[in-house]
């Protein structure tokens, strides 16, 4: 959660075949769950001791490249100022991220909605909103090699880390993130219109056609995925931070009597659905914002940390943002946005408790936590170890030799799984470099069609992690796989 201190932004903006915590939640979750687990898991400060691997870095990159995972966006022309495309597995990845938070933060739930609500909006929203006036970030200018940094995010606020020199870096002047673009043919004051920089603002200014429009009542909450922008002064980092980027945010409105509960009940649910979805806990940290570093309408505010290679970073913020929205909007709209209990007669501003991930580099932590090197045989092996739900591909149809005898029903049995898992098909070269191709790809499962396959009507099926292997008939096959990724 980008935090609000002096200087700094404003405006907050596994096992393969296991159960999901999630999916034995019993379905009416209105009453928050007891001791907050994460609190025992949490680092007490925000030091990044115990950096993660620097090396393994480059090797994800290298591997995501190699693989079709992300590719710098045109490339062709030079590449794009940290600019992004995600290529054919990586999009498959992305959507598995998206798809997982989707299910279980709205169809595993009958107390959340979703929203998808657009881009481009005008400057009341975000004058309402604080953004225009206070999502900034601190920028300096080195007068020796014109170098840029952000302020805040430099060791030394006095070395430029480019040419080394001190004492060169210009005043600090304040940047604001938002892009800003004109709706229309005309470029004048009254075209003016900003991409949004979260995807929060779409919640809070549909919170009363959501609850006009449908059955919801506090507490409930609104979920959207989708890209934000924000003009950042230094993107790094591959696609941890970019200029355009994938967020997964929900908006939960409370009674105000029950903000801190249901805090701290997001806390746990969001540290939690990291755990299940493949994260190493050692990776993992809550980490609960200082005083000194909460925004003035936040009461609390915790950020889930994974131990990225350069060391302990934000994932996701969850925070305790009180009326503050709610109360703007309403301001700046003269709309009424409240709710109104029928029952008690009474009228009251919700509190809103806000998980708010990235997708983007929620898919580049879960690459990094499934790398993995190992040796077999004498040779290396590099295994992407993901969660079945987060696997681009769940499995692989593999025919031992390129005879058309075997790849005719190869591409048949490929042809009767696609309907119910992702795959992926391969008959160019040896069985062996496939399945190490397939194991870089984090492929859980391989299905190899060989020549006893013709008389048995059965195939070899290869569990990635183990590498064991199991014959199972064709006609099982479905329904085997899916017992695994159940
Ligand atoms: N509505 C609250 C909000 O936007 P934030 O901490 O600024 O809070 C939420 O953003 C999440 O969005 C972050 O935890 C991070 O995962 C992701 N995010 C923010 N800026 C990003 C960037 N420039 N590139 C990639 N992801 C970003």
């Amino acid at each position: 959660m980008t935090a609000a201190v002096a200087g700094r932004r404003v405006v907050h903006g596994t096992s393969a075949t296991t159960v999901s915590a999630q999916d034995r939640l019993p379905v009416d979750r209105r009453t928050p769950r007891g001791p907050v687990a994460w609190t025992a898991m949490s680092a007490p400060s925000a030091s990044n001791d115990g950096a993660g691997s620097p090396e393994l870095f480059d090797k994800v990159v290298n591997l995501t490249k190699r693989r079709g995972f992300v590719y710098p966006s045109a490339e062709i022309y030079g590449g794009f100022r940290s600019t992004y495309d995600y290529g054919p597995v990586g999009v498959l990845l992305l959507r598995n991220v998206k798809e997982a938070w989707w299910r279980s933060m709205v169809q595993l739930r009958d107390d959340v909605v979703g929203l998808d609500a657009s881009i481009l909006s005008p400057p009341r929203v975000w004058e309402a909103s604080g953004h225009l006036a206070n999502f900034t970030d601190p920028l300096v200018d080195c007068t020796n090699c014109n170098a840029r940094w952000r302020l805040d995010k430099l060791d030394d606020p006095d070395q430029c880390p480019n040419c080394g020199k001190r004492g060169t870096f210009t005043e600090p002047r304040q940047f604001n993130l938002m892009f800003k673009t004109h709706a229309g043919p005309v470029e004048e004051a009254a075209a003016v219109a900003y991409l949004r920089p979260e995807t929060a603002q779409g919640m809070f200014i549909n919170f009363k056609n959501v609850i006009d429009t449908t059955r919801v009542r506090p507490p409930f909450g609104i979920a959207q995925i989708g890209k934000s922008f924000r003009n950042e002064i230094t993107p790094g980092n591959f696609v941890f931070r970019t200029r355009e980027f994938e967020q997964m945010e929900m908006e939960y409105f409370v009674h105000p009597d029950e903000a801190e509960r249901w805090y701290e009940y997001w806390c746990n649910e969001r540290f939690q659905w990291y755990l299940d979805h493949g994260m190493p806990a050692d990776k993992l940290r809550m980490r609960p914002h200082d005083p000194d570093e909460l925004s003035h309408y936040s009461s609390g505010t915790a950020d889930v940390e994974f131990l990225f290679p350069w060391g302990w970073d934000e994932l996701e913020g969850v925070a305790n943002r009180g009326d503050y929205d709610l109360t703007q909007h309403a301001k700046h709209s003269g709309e009424r946005l409240e709710w109104y209990d029928q029952a008690t007669g009474e009228r009251w501003v919700p509190h809103v408790i806000e998980p708010a991930a990235g997708a983007t580099r929620t898919a580049m932590a879960f690459l990094m936590a499934a790398y993995d090197e190992e040796e077999v045989r004498g040779e290396k092996r590099t295994v992407l170890r993901f969660h079945h739900r987060i696997a681009p591909y769940k499995v692989a149809v593999l025919p031992l030799s390129k005879k058309p005898e075997l790849t005719g029903p190869a591409r048949e049995l490929a042809a009767r799984l696609r309907p119910h898992f992702m795959c992926d098909y391969d008959e160019t070269q040896s069985i062996g470099r496939r399945y190490r191709r397939q194991d870089e790809l984090g492929t859980p499962y391989c299905v190899t069609f060989d020549f006893d396959s013709l008389e048995d009507r059965a195939v070899t099926v290869r569990e990635r992690d183990s590498m064991e292997q199991e014959r199972v008939p064709i006609d099982e096959v479905v329904d085997h796989l899916r017992e695994l990724m159940a």
